[in-house]
C-alpha cells in the first residue's frame, strides 16, 4: 500500500471478510490526543450529552476510581477536563431529586466532564470480583455505530457481542485472554468498519436515521471507520476502551483503489448473517453495483 494512503484504507484487506482480533501496539497518547477537528466534535459531544444523557453516558457504583484513573490520564493527554464539583448540573440535580448518595451524583457529573472534553468515546470496563469476566461500567459514548449503549452497561463483554453473529464463538475466549493480561503503557490498537446512509456520527438507533435500501445513489453512502484503543487501568484494575470514527464518502473510498478492491471482497465474501447484523443485506447488489460501476 502507498505511505500516501490514508490510515481507513488499511481496514479494508484484500482478504475474505472474517471476524478480526487484528490487535496492534500503538500509542495511547497519540489515539486520545487532540486533532484539529476538536471544537467541531466537541461541540457534537456537548450536544449529545445535554440533550441525551440517558442513552450517551452511564457510571455505575463501584466505577469511580477507573473513571479519576481515565480522567488523569486525560488530563496528562492535554484534554481540558473541568472538574464539575460545586456547579449544579442536570445529573446532580437529579442525584438530590432521587436519594443519590452526593458522590454518585458527583462522580457522574465528572463522567460527563470527561465525555465533553475528550474527543473519543470512552468505555470504562471491569473485571467481576466472581468470575472475573469483563462488564461495562461506565463511559460515554456520543456516536455509537446503531447500537445503545444504555442497553450495554453493567453487561459483561460476551453478552455485549451477543448480537454479533458467531464472535463470540469465535473470539470470547481470546477477548477475554487478552483484557485479563493487559499491561499498562501503551495502547492495543483495532478498527471496525461499516456502511451507512447517513454521514451522521451518532448513528444510536433511536434516531432513527435512513437505511441502506436500494434503490442508491452513490452519494447516499458512507463509510465508518471505527478506530478502537483498549488501554490497561492498573490502579484500579479495569480497561479504558477508546472509539473513534471516521466517516468516509464512498465516492472518496472508490478514489482509492485498495480501500475500494477490499470493500467489494468483504461484501461478496461476507456471510449472510454478518450482512444482515451490519444492515448491509437489502442493499448488497445495489453497493456493489455502485463499487465496482465506473
Ligand atoms: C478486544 C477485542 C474486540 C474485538 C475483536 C471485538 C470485535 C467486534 C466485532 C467484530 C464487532 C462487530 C462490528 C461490526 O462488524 O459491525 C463488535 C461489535 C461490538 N463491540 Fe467489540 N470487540 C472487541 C472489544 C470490545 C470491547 C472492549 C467493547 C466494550 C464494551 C466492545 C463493544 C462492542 C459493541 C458495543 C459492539 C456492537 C454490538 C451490537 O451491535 O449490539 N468490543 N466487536
Amino acid at each position: 500500500m502507498s505511505e500516501t494512503e490514508p490510515a481507513w484504507v488499511s481496514v479494508l484487506p484484500d482478504e475474505d471478510y472474517h471476524h478480526s482480533f487484528g490487535l496492534k501496539g500503538g500509542s495511547a497518547r497519540a489515539f486520545f490526543t487532540p486533532t484539529t477537528a476538536s471544537a467541531e466534535l466537541l461541540a457534537q459531544r456537548r450536544h449529545w450529552l445535554r440533550s441525551d444523557p440517558a442513552r450517551c453516558a452511564a457510571l455505575l457504583p463501584g466505577a469511580g476510581p477507573l473513571l479519576e484513573e481515565t480522567i488523569a490520564l486525560a488530563r496528562s493527554f492535554g484534554a481540558p477536563v473541568s472538574d464539575p464539583t460545586g456547579c449544579e448540573t442536570k445529573q446532580e440535580r437529579a442525584g438530590s431529586e432521587t436519594g443519590a448518595p452526593a458522590h454518585v451524583a458527583d462522580d457522574f457529573g465528572r463522567c460527563l466532564a470527561l465525555g465533553e472534553a475528550w474527543e473519543p468515546d470512552y468505555v470504562l470496563l471491569k473485571p467481576d470480583a466472581n468470575d472475573g469476566r469483563f462488564h461495562l461500567v461506565g463511559g460515554c459514548v456520543c456516536f455509537p455505530s446503531s447500537w445503545r449503549f444504555e442497553e450495554k452497561v453493567g453487561q459483561p463483554l460476551e453478552v455485549i457481542h451477543t448480537p454479533v453473529p458467531h464472535l463470540n464463538e469465535q473470539l470470547a475466549s481470546p477477548i477475554h485472554n487478552f483484557l485479563s493480561r493487559l499491561k499498562p503503557g501503551s495502547a492495543w490498537c483495532r478498527a471496525n468498519w461499516g456502511l451507512s446512509r447517513s454521514p451522521e456520527l451518532n448513528q444510536h438507533p433511536a434516531r432513527g436515521l435512513p437505511k441502506l435500501r436500494p434503490p442508491l445513489r452513490e452519494d447516499e453512502v458512507w463509510l465508518r471507520i471505527e478506530d478502537q484503543a483498549l488501554v490497561a487501568l492498573p490502579q484500579s484494575r479495569g480497561v479504558l476502551f477508546g472509539i473513534r470514527m471516521t466517516v468516509v464518502p464512498l465516492p472518496e473510498v472508490k478514489r482509492h483503489p485498495a480501500a475500494q478492491r477490499g470493500l467489494v471482497r468483504a461484501l461478496r465474501t461476507m456471510p449472510d448473517a454478518m450482512l444482515e447484523y451490519k444492515g448491509l443485506l437489502a442493499a448488497k447488489d445495489e453497493l456493489l453495483r455502485l463499487l465496482t460501476d465506473g
